[in-house]
């Protein structure tokens, strides 16, 4: 799993015109992954970015639930080999294009080496055809989750206030920089009361991560507990499309700014990052 990470990593640096892939991942399940995953894709799309979304959660896809549709072909058939990444991408509202999930591969380890080839032989295939992929991972520090969130530019940790999701947002924090050293982790605080509650939560992760992993832990922004998004979910309609005008919505627009406004911000990080690989290919003084 390390060597994928590394040799997909190897392909995003490799020209700036590629796809910026983020990663949208959790300790613990259920903290609102695959809303934020879906609205926020649909959001960059609003600023007419080409979105991808990949649904990889393996044990719990449901992408294609919340946005009211059902794919004959899926990330499995990638997975598999039977079919090319290409042939499963689909339009989906809001002017984005999906892979399909699929569920019950919660371990990824577990899947033959082709298999694993097969997929990342797939991510570098998106790799010129969007702006952005977003990758809405499973939860937990387990192969799979951090497989996919390992290879991406940058990490989305969401959390939600409660003391539970907190800790397990910690451990997962933990867990990625220990096997990824120049991560770029930042944390969305959803369901928070209000925006002040957002705040608190991440500085008291920032605090703990400078303390005890010497890192330092941006805080993207918090969405509300708005009920616009269950109502949304019931109706397999993204909210940032159903209520666009809701709280969460509201928030999701603010993210999705902060994104855009961070792709001139994180420049310089790929510029070194990209000298530095070069220099040690020898292909640059
Ligand atoms: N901001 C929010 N306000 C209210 N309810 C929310 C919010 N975000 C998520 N939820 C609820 O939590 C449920 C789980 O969200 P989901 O995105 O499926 O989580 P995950 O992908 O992390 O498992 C949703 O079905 C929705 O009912
Ligand atoms: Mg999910």
């Amino acid at each position: 799993m390390a060597d994928q990470a590394q040799s997909l990593r190897e392909l995003v640096w490799r020209t700036h015109s590629v796809a910026r892939v983020l990663a949208v991942t959790s300790g613990k399940g259920g903290v609102g992954k695959s809303n934020t995953s879906v609205n926020l894709a649909i959001a960059l799309a609003q600023h007419g970015r080409r979105v991808i979304l990949i649904d990889a959660d393996l044990g719990l896809a449901n992408v294609e639930v919340l946005m009211g549709f059902n794919s004959v072909y899926t990330l499995q058939d990638v997975i598999d080999g039977e079919r090319g990444i290409r042939d499963v991408l689909v339009n989906a509202p809001g002017g984005i294009r999906i892979v399909p999930g699929t569920s019950g591969l919660a371990k990824m380890a577990d899947l033959p080496q082709s298999a694993r080839q097969n997929v990342l032989t797939g991510l570098r295939d998106l790799q010129d055809q969007a702006d952005f992929i977003l990758i809405d991972t499973m939860a937990g520090i387990g192969q799979n989750a951090v497989g996919f969130t390992l290879a991406a530019d940058e990490v989305l940790l969401i959390t939600t206030p409660e003391p539970s999701a907190i800790v397990d947002a910690y451990a997962m924090l933990k867990t990625i920089y220990l096997r990824r050293e120049d991560a770029v982790i930042r944390l969305v605080v959803n369901m928070a009361a209000y925006e002040s509650q957002g705040k608190a939560v991440a500085a008291k992760l920032a605090n703990v991560a400078r303390q005890y992993l010497g890192r330092n832990l941006s805080y993207l922004g918090f969405i509300p507990r708005d009920p616009h998004v269950s109502q949304a979910v019931m109706q397999s309609n993204p909210f940032v499309l159903t209520y666009p005008n809701c709280p969460a919505a509201t928030a999701m627009q603010q993210l999705a700014a902060r994104v855009l406004q961070q792709q001139v911000e994180t420049a310089p990080r790929k510029e070194n990052f990209f000298r530095r690989f070069a220099q040690s290919l020898g292909i640059a003084g």
